[in-house]
């Protein structure tokens, strides 16, 4: 029997899905993911679009130096510029990836690009030959692959693997494509294509009408060896491709699929909660796979079916996508050493000893007040910790707020802005509303907010409440996160985190739309 071919996952969570609006991330947060999604053993890891700004350049080549497991791939429009600049950031990389793109379809080629077809592949031919200076993996996208004419793409990916291209990526850039069409179409390229045995077919679908993962594994089942996804579906507008559904759908069904991931299925909800985390884009409950109800049996009939046989109802275990480590991990007396090592397994790590100190002495104060603390505890408070550590303009030192049955609620607020204490007072309709006016009588940030929700982080009433709150303004969003075991107190950290972000310098360019 010949061996199954292996099926190369390529997340684009810190660049595809950093699109996503209020998904911002800062490059220690970056670091983060990256780390984990090294242990997750993701193949390739793409890790920004390095020209948007300095801030994008800085955190792809962190991730580059973190992450020595993984094939680093930087974003570049077909650019000198942009290519020049991606081949600089992953310097540090142990494998490095240029990936470039440009678009195919004749509605981008004319309004978006205005350009001839032919320029279009000269420009693309050119791009591959310069980033082939760089390194010998570069991946190339006919954007918006999905919308563009069938003969046209055939005669541009000849074009690029002549030029080296290593990689030929069909995005369905606007979530179009239907299965069996976008599996159709990944059969006929590579029955086409003439040099199609040179580069490994890439896809990478956007989930506007909820097809996503359908068209992924079409185009798997078609003969694509590479995936392009992201955890938790996270990405522009609906989102791409969720990671975990595309994996878990290849793994569970060998008979339908002739290849395998390389991927350790048990670091996926771990990787799961760590973006939500640091994102505030909330998992929802049933959500394939990651949903906190995706291995719960509520209903009597299925309860009985699995205690008696667990495939009753079960086509996967929870323990092996990393539910069962969902357990007390480390109590009041835990050391230092024990809440480090914890964190390691995590992947989570310190960049000096005061930073992990910071966090010790956070996690001291937290087992006071909760008796158990679990994992998902332990991102919390490391995201808080480190966020707090962040260069802020506006920090919070105290909040007092009142709350009694026929009473106004009143906040009273000490806030350092820009270094400064000031003090601060409001009323509001509840007790988080009377703190939100309370810390924008100093601040002044002239935001709206967009969103406020509270989840609890482990279940019991001493549970820590994990607040997000999303603030927008002149169409910037930002979303903040909190975690406390008082929610008031949550709350306020939430919003100031997003106020942070507001306040700081303009952001960067769009990939796609945006200019550089
Ligand atoms: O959706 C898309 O087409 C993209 C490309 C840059 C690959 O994200
Ligand atoms: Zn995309």
């Amino acid at each position: 029997m010949s061996q199954p071919d292996r099926l190369i996952v390529f997340d684009t969570t810190l660049r595809d899905g950093e699109q996503s609006p209020g998904a911002s991330m800062t490059k220690d947060e970056k670091v983060r993911i990256g780390k984990a999604l090294e242990k997750l053993r993701v193949d390739v890891i793409e890790a920004g679009f390095p020209i948007a700004s300095p801030g994008d350049f800085e955190a792809v080549s962190a991730v580059a130096k973190a992450v020595k497991n993984s094939t680093i791939c930087g974003l570049a429009r077909a650019l000198d510029k942009d290519i020049d600049r991606a081949g600089e950031a992953l310097k540090a990389a142990n494998s490095a990836r240029i990936h470039t793109f440009i678009a195919t379809s004749p509605i981008h080629m004319q309004h978006k690009l205005r350009m001839s077809p032919e320029q279009v592949v000269e420009q693309a031919v050119h791009a591959v030959k310069r980033a082939r200076r760089y390194t010998d993996d570069v991946e190339f996208s006919a954007e918006d692959a999905g919308r563009s004419e069938i003969d046209f793409l055939c005669r541009i990916f000849e074009a690029v693997i002549e030029a080296g291209a290593t990689t030929l990526n069909v995005p369905d850039t606007v979530g179009y494509a239907m299965p069996n069409q976008f599996g159709g179409l990944i059969h006929t390229l590579r029955e086409r294509i003439a040099n199609a045995d040179k580069a490994v077919f890439s896809v990478h679908c956007h989930n506007d009408l909820g097809l996503a993962v359908a068209n992924s594994l079409s185009a798997v089942s078609n003969g694509a060896r590479q995936v392009e996804c992201t955890i938790n579906g996270l990405g522009e507008r609906a989102g791409n491709a969720s990671l975990e559904e595309i994996v878990m759908a290849v793994r569970t069904r060998p008979d339908v699929f002739s290849c395998q991931t390389n991927l350790d299925s048990m670091q996926i909800v771990n990787c799961s909660k760590l973006v939500s985390n640091i994102t505030g884009f909330p998992v929802q409950p049933n959500k394939a796979i990651v949903g906190a109800n995706a291995f719960a049996h509520e209903s009597g009939i299925h309860q009985d079916g699995v205690l008696k046989s667990r495939e009753t109802y079960e086509i996967m275990r929870a323990e092996d996508v990393g539910w069962s480590q969902n357990r007390m991990v480390l109590g009041k007396h835990s050391g230092r050493n024990a809440f480090r090592n914890r964190l390691e397994n995590l992947g989570i790590s310190f960049e000096s000893e005061e930073a992990l100190n910071a966090a010790f002495f956070r996690f001291k104060d937290l087992a006071d007040k909760k008796h158990e603390i679990f994992d998902e505890d332990l991102q919390a408070l490391v995201t808080d910790t480190k966020t707090e550590s962040f260069n802020e303009r506006v920090k919070l030192i105290s909040l007092k707020v009142c709350s009694e049955t026929g009473e106004t609620p009143h906040a009273t607020v000490v806030i350092s802005l820009d270094g400064e204490e000031e003090p601060g007072a409001a009323i509001g309709g509840g007790p988080v509303d009377a703190a939100f006016k309370a810390i924008e009588s100093i601040v002044n940030s002239g935001t709206e907010l967009q969103l406020y929700s509270v989840s609890n982080i482990t279940s019991g009433t001493d549970a820590q409440g994990e607040v997000t709150v999303r603030l927008e303004k002149g169409g910037r969003i930002a979303n903040g996160q909190g975690a406390d075991t008082d929610i008031v107190i949550a709350s306020a950290k939430a919003y100031i985190n997003a106020v942070n972000k507001i306040l700081e310098p303009a952001a960067k360019a769009h990939p796609q739309t945006g200019d550089v």
